[in-house]
Parts: structure tokens; C-alpha cells; sequence
């Protein structure tokens, strides 16, 4: 199979996959769940999911299994993308192509979007598909990237820089919080819904994420000024016009190129104790590295 043909067979299981675990549009409240179902269904990269999937293979997971924590893996992302784009974050009026959430409904519907789409992540991790053992283990996974030791500490990191210079340390640790730390999860979790991989290809894949979850805000940032909004689906050029500190705003584009590059192979090297059944996961991460969008 191809890595296109895998991607979409895999982009069709993570579609039925949501659509399974969200409630369903007649569902009461009605325009609270369709405003969840706008929010997730039909757009997006999917790079979570692909991520768990690839990861799962490896460790020979179940599909269903992967389902499962693909799909609570996206709800947790675009609960953080929803938020993300409100008024009192990054003040955001586009997203995959279409009005956000606060715009398109109103700040309250994007705030409740926001926490049922992470209550309802919870949900599809604890469904019967998986062991209960893994289902513990999963849950502390995600929960833990984040929360406030993970992608919503990087948050506040964000907002809290604005207008200020960081050091490039600083900088890094932003990024691997807001960004790195569920990218990192989608790894582990596909890892772990299937045979407990030992402690060294634990380690194995937490360098290789290390460095694809890193690279893949370096890339964002590097879209931000290099793309724009009709190819990225959301408005270009912000970071700059917020004074968001970015890897470009830090060290230059060329730089940041450079940076991206180097992770991309960091992530490879990592990859080299698994050999060719690693072969997913290494097109994942040039895909991460090469996107236009
Ligand atoms: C955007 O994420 C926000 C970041 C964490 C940089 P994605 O680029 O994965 O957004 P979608 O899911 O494809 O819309
Ligand atoms: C957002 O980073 C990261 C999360 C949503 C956790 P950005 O603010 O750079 O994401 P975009 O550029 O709006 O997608
Ligand atoms: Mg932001
Ligand atoms: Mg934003
Ligand atoms: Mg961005």
C-alpha cells in the first residue's frame, strides 16, 4: 500500500470514527451538538489520528482500539483549536476553511463546544473496545498532555508572551507544551492500545515525537507568514499582526527552515531501531515537515 492510499484508508476510519463517538445532531441539546459536530466533522489534517494509527501498527493494535483513541485524540484537539480562536485567546474568525465556532454560533455555544468536545474525548476513551488496564493507562496519557503540564500550560505560556521577547529556551518549551505534548501523546496512546512496547522503544518513540511535535509548531509558525488564508483555512500573517513570539519572529525564516529540517531528520534517526515497520510514522514526519497547510 501506498502512504497515500494508507492515509486515506486511514482519514475514512478516523470520519466514521468521530461521527460514532459525537452525539448525534437530534441529539438535545440540539444546537450545542451540532455546533460540536461542525467544529470536528470534515476538515482538518488529521495528524493526531494518522499519528495513533501509525504508532498502533506498530505495536499491533487493534484498528477499533485506534479508533477509539484517535478519535478522543481529535475531540481534545479541536476542543483547543475551538478555544483557541475565541475572542479572549487569538481572536480568530476562520478555521479549516469556515467561520469559527464563536463566530458562526456565539462565544457561549464556543466555550461549551469546547468543554463537551473534552468531556466527550473521556468518553470514547473508556469505551468497552479497550481493556480496562488501557483504558486507564490512555486516560492519564491524554489527560495529562492537556492539561496544565501540556498543551493548556503551553496556552497560557502563549498568552502570556505576547508583546514580550522570549529567550529561544524559552520559546522551545512553549511550543513542546502547547503543541509537542499531544502530538507526543497520539504516539504513545497508538503505542500503547496495542502490545506494551518495552522501556527502549517507549524511549524510541518518545524521541521521534520529541522531535515531530516540535517541528510541527515550527512549520505553523513558518505557514503563518509564508501561506496564505484561502490555502490555510485560516487567516495568515497573525502571529506578527499579535505580537506572538514565533519561531520566526526568534530566528528568522531561514532559520526556522533549517530548525525544521534538522527535526525531520532527528525524527528519522529515532526511528532506526524499529527498521521498516517504522515506515509510517518516518512519512508521517515529512509530512509534518513539508505541508503547505
Ligand atoms: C493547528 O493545528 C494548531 C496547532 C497546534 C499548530 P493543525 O495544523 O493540526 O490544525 P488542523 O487540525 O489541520 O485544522
Ligand atoms: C495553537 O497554536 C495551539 C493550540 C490550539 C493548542 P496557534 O494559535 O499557533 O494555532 P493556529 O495557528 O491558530 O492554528
Ligand atoms: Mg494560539
Ligand atoms: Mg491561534
Ligand atoms: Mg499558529
Amino acid at each position: 500500500m501506498t502512504f497515500e492510499q494508507w492515509m486515506r484508508s486511514v482519514l475514512e476510519r478516523v470520519e466514521t470514527a468521530l461521527d460514532h463517538y459525537l452525539p448525534g445532531e437530534a441529539t438535545e441539546p440540539a444546537t450545542l451538538h451540532e455546533a460540536m459536530r461542525y467544529a470536528v466533522l470534515g476538515g482538518g489534517k488529521r495528524v493526531r489520528p494518522l499519528l495513533c494509527h501509525a504508532a498502533g501498527e506498530l505495536t499491533g493494535a487493534r484498528a477499533e482500539c485506534l479508533d477509539a483513541a484517535a478519535a478522543a485524540l481529535e475531540m481534545i484537539h479541536v476542543y483547543s483549536l475551538v478555544h483557541d480562536d475565541m475572542p479572549c485567546m487569538d481572536d480568530d474568525a476562520l478555521r479549516r476553511g469556515k467561520p469559527t465556532v464563536h463566530v458562526k454560533y456565539d462565544e457561549a455555544t464556543a466555550l461549551l463546544v469546547g468543554d463537551a468536545l473534552q468531556s466527550q474525548a473521556f468518553v470514547a476513551l473508556t469505551s468497552d473496545v479497550l481493556a480496562p488496564a488501557q483504558q486507564a493507562a490512555l486516560v492519564r496519557e491524554l489527560a495529562l498532555a492537556s492539561g496544565s503540564v501540556g498543551m493548556c500550560g503551553g496556552q497560557a505560556i502563549d498568552l502570556a508572551s505576547v508583546g514580550h521577547t522570549l529567550t529561544r529556551t524559552q520559546l522551545e518549551t512553549m511550543h513542546r507544551m502547547k503543541t509537542g505534548a499531544l502530538l507526543r501523546a497520539a504516539v504513545r496512546m497508538g503505542a500503547l492500545a496495542g502490545e506494551t512496547p518495552d522501556a527502549a522503544a517507549m524511549r524510541s518513540l518518545d524521541a521521534y515525537s520529541a522531535a515531530v511535535g516540535l517541528a510541527f509548531q515550527v512549520v505553523d509558525d513558518i505557514l503563518d507568514v509564508t501561506t496564505d488564508s484561502a490555502t490555510l483555512g485560516k487567516t495568515a500573517g497573525k502571529d506578527a499582526k499579535d505580537g506572538k513570539p514565533t519561531y520566526v519572529s526568534i530566528i528568522g525564516l531561514d532559520a526556522s527552515r533549517a530548525l525544521a529540517a534538522q527535526l525531520r531528520s532527528d525524527a528519522h534517526a529515532a526511528l532506526a531501531p524499529f527498521g521498516a515497520r517504522a515506515q509510517r510514522l518516518a512519512e508521517l514526519a515529512d509530512l509534518v515537515v513539508n505541508r503547505v497547510s
